[in-house]
């Protein structure tokens, strides 16, 4: 949309359910707040918006682990989540709760307009229950092999494997997270949001308007899924958690929990314009306000294809101008993940790099996972703060305050017949704004942050040719040109690098004593923002160096806290069973033929098995952990009476077994002499 009147920018809810960590800041906070502090600067109308997403199985879970309420649970993520976004400079205009009464009542209201309109259909379903919690089982209450892929612990309402959106049902063997034991179907009534009816709108507006300006891999996501073809989907749950289902004789149904979440974006608004006199359903009603949702890429279908679909319904509502979701983010080469500890937390960063918030922003900017997953690691980490913020920002802008204090008292010197090369410098200023904007308003949030960094290289170029600590003894109208010049683009960079680095460029405005009004589109050759004679304050320093130790204590901390989390999370052993029952299990000897990857799928491999007695085809998860060429003539351990199975599409007749751990998986030995068809037991 090309000049909107206003902004509407949200950045997903977190789950209160634990700390966030540097995958959250990289994937959705800090691209998020970069467009809103930008926006601002460019003196648009702009609110930001988010809030803790207080509701869900997973905070229950939690709530009934610790033996606590859920709403002890929310308190505590909520006070520690939001004081590390204020910690790391992310700015939100609001940052609400979903238990908030505003929401209750607006989510409620939202509802119920939609059943008014008829938009759902209610309908009696069989669904999983856990007889001995006596309790529906859905979403992340249920755990089992996820039917597109195979991996085991997909849950009940996501794959995150292979990222599809299930529903408890389609799990393969699904297991109760409560109790641990195998559910039951039993029928209830819930109300379903017909999302096939929505295909062809969903075709068209999303092809239509967005095939261009969406990034592609946010675009195929929502593609695929259309093309798949949409279901039917529950809006409500059985559960004493969550908001009421505001109609009669829905007693222990609550809304699920993605259909409140999002509203909460509008909800937060209410409560943002009641505190500030404004009108919220501009920024959600006006065709003239431009909405743009920050998520991670495994929120993709709820914000491109359910949400919308809901605001459709509702009718009232503008819909999302871009969703511009990132890739993952990996830590030192693994998948970042909560349960093994192998993350790095943002409450721990805080208070073991203290000052250094800026420099986790600017890695993680530098690194963002924008169009493929991306890794962090520490060395870069350090590579980046001293080759980059210590070597070109920190010490371009030392050198300047430095010197203009040391033969100007601290004045911007009178410039006089500037050369080509000052010429050219000033110049820079004039394209700087526009070039990172450009890339900005394009959500390429790491090439705009590199644009910034090659002003200030440019300026130690600059500072490097024109030598004025040797000029000062031999010409000094030729220093005060000099010095004059790079205290502009200074100022260029304070001005220009509040996106980024927020918490930096206040240090910046400070040293320069530069005007807290002077914003992005001051940023001009004609350097109206330094006058002559402007006095700046003395330097500090705006970065410092990383030393190996702190980087390599970080790095062990790392790999211990995953050792002892690991040990910890062991999964228990499983309930005794009957010797009779182990007996029924027939385990044989295989030896692999043939292997040959899935279409569409990354883990799973056909493979053609010699039984002995018979040959089968068997699909297995393996595809990451063996190449195709070293599985043929490989001895196996095969569960050969397990009830054949389809997996994508293929009949597979038996399961091999395969230790795991945190590496992941490897096949079972199998002594050298045995041979298919032998009976393991
Ligand atoms: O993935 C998450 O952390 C969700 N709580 C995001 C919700 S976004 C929005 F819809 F509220
Ligand atoms: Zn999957």
């Amino acid at each position: 949309m090309n000049n909107p009147k206003r902004y509407t920018i949200t950045a997903a809810l977190p789950y209160t359910n634990g700390p966030i960590h540097i995958g959250h800041l990289s994937g959705v906070y800090i691209p998020a707040d970069i467009y809103a502090r930008y926006l601002k600067l460019k003196d648009k109308d702009v609110i930001f918006i988010c809030g803790s997403d207080e509701h869900g199985v997973p905070i229950k879970l939690k709530a009934d682990k610790e033996g606590v309420t859920p709403k002890e649970i929310v308190d505590r993520y909520h006070e520690m989540i939001k004081s590390s976004f204020d910690r790391f400079g992310i700015h939100f205009d609001h940052y609400s709760r979903t238990t908030n009464p505003t929401h209750n009542s607006t989510a409620s209201d939202f509802f119920k307009k939609l059943h008014d309109k008829d938009k759902f259909i209610e309908k009696e379903t069989e669904q999983l229950y856990d007889p001995e919690a006596k309790q529906f089982l859905a979403d992340r209450f249920v755990e089992g092999t996820c039917p597109k892929c195979g991996y085991e612990e997909a849950y009940g309402d996501q794959c995150e494997n292979c990222g599809t959106s299930l529903s408890s049902q389609e799990l393969i063997n699904p297991k109760s997270k409560i109790s641990g034991s195998k559910p039951v179907k039993k029928t209830t009534k819930h109300w379903f949001l017909p999302l096939d009816q929505y295909e062809d709108w969903l075709n068209e507006w999303i092809i239509k308007d967005h095939k261009n300006d969406w990034k592609p891999n946010v675009y195929g996501q929502c593609k695929s899924w259309i093309d798949e073809g949409l279901q039917p989907r529950a809006v409500t749950r059985d559960l004493d958690w969550g908001i009421q289902v505001p109609l009669e004789n829905a007693e222990g149904k609550v809304l699920y929990v993605w259909f409140d979440a999002p509203i909460g974006y509008i909800s937060s608004t209410k409560e943002w314009a009641e505190a500030n006199n404004k009108n919220w359903k501009e920024y959600w009603k006006d065709e003239d306000t431009k909405l743009v949702h920050f998520i991670g890429k495994d929120n993709i279908v709820f914000h491109c294809i359910i949400f919308p679909i809901m605001l459709k319904a509702e009718g009232s509502f503008i819909l999302p101008d871009n969703v511009p979701a990132n890739e993952f983010l990996n830590l030192e080469g693994r998948k970042l993940s909560t349960s093994k500890n192998w993350a790095v937390w943002l409450h721990e960063y805080l208070e073991e790099f203290p000052g250094k918030e800026d420099v986790l922003r600017y890695v993680l900017t530098a690194n963002a996972p924008e169009t493929k997953d991306n890794d962090f690691t520490w060395k870069d980490f350090q590579a980046r703060n001293n080759n980059e913020l210590v070597a070109i920002v920190g010490n371009f802008i030392n050198r300047v305050t430095v010197l203009t204090h040391k033969y100007f008292q601290g004045h911007v010197p009178e410039y006089k017949d500037l050369d080509e090369a000052s010429i050219k410098a000033l110049q820079l200023l004039n394209q700087h704004p526009d070039k990172i904007g450009d890339k900005i308003e394009t959500y390429k949030f790491r090439e705009a942050q590199n644009i910034w960094l090659s002003l200030a290289r440019a300026g130690n170029k600059y500072l490097a040719e024109k030598e004025p600590w040797k000029s000062i003894k031999t010409n000094e109208q030729e220093t005060k040109n000099t010095l004059y010049i790079a205290l502009q683009i200074s100022a260029a960079l304070a001005v220009l690098g509040r996106p980024f680095l927020p918490i930096t460029c206040k240090k910046l405005y400070d040293i320069l004593k530069l005007d807290d009004g002077i914003t992005w589109n001051d940023i001009t050759d004609k350097a109206e923002y330094l006058p002559v004679g402007h006095g700046i304050g003395q330097s500090v320093h705006l970065f410092t160096k990383i030393d190996d130790k702190t980087i390599q204590k970080q790095q062990d901390k790392l790999f211990q806290n995953t050792d002892d989390k690991e040990r910890i999370d062991h999964k228990p052993v499983k309930k005794a069973i009957d010797f009779n029952d182990f007996q029924k299990l027939d385990i044989r000897v295989g030896s692999i033929l043939s292997a040959k990857q899935v279409k569409g799928s990354e883990k799973l491999l056909e493979l053609k098995v010699d039984m002995g007695f018979e040959k089968r085809t068997i699909v297995s998860g393996m595809a990451k952990h063996y190449r195709l060429d070293q599985l043929p003539g490989k001895s196996v351990l095969v569960v050969a009476n397990l009830e054949p199975k389809k997996i994508m599409g293929i009949k597979s007749n038996g399961m091999i077994l395969m230790a795991e751990n945190a590496e992941g998986l490897s096949l079972v030995n199998v002594p050298e002499n045995a041979k298919p068809g032998d009976i393991v037991n």
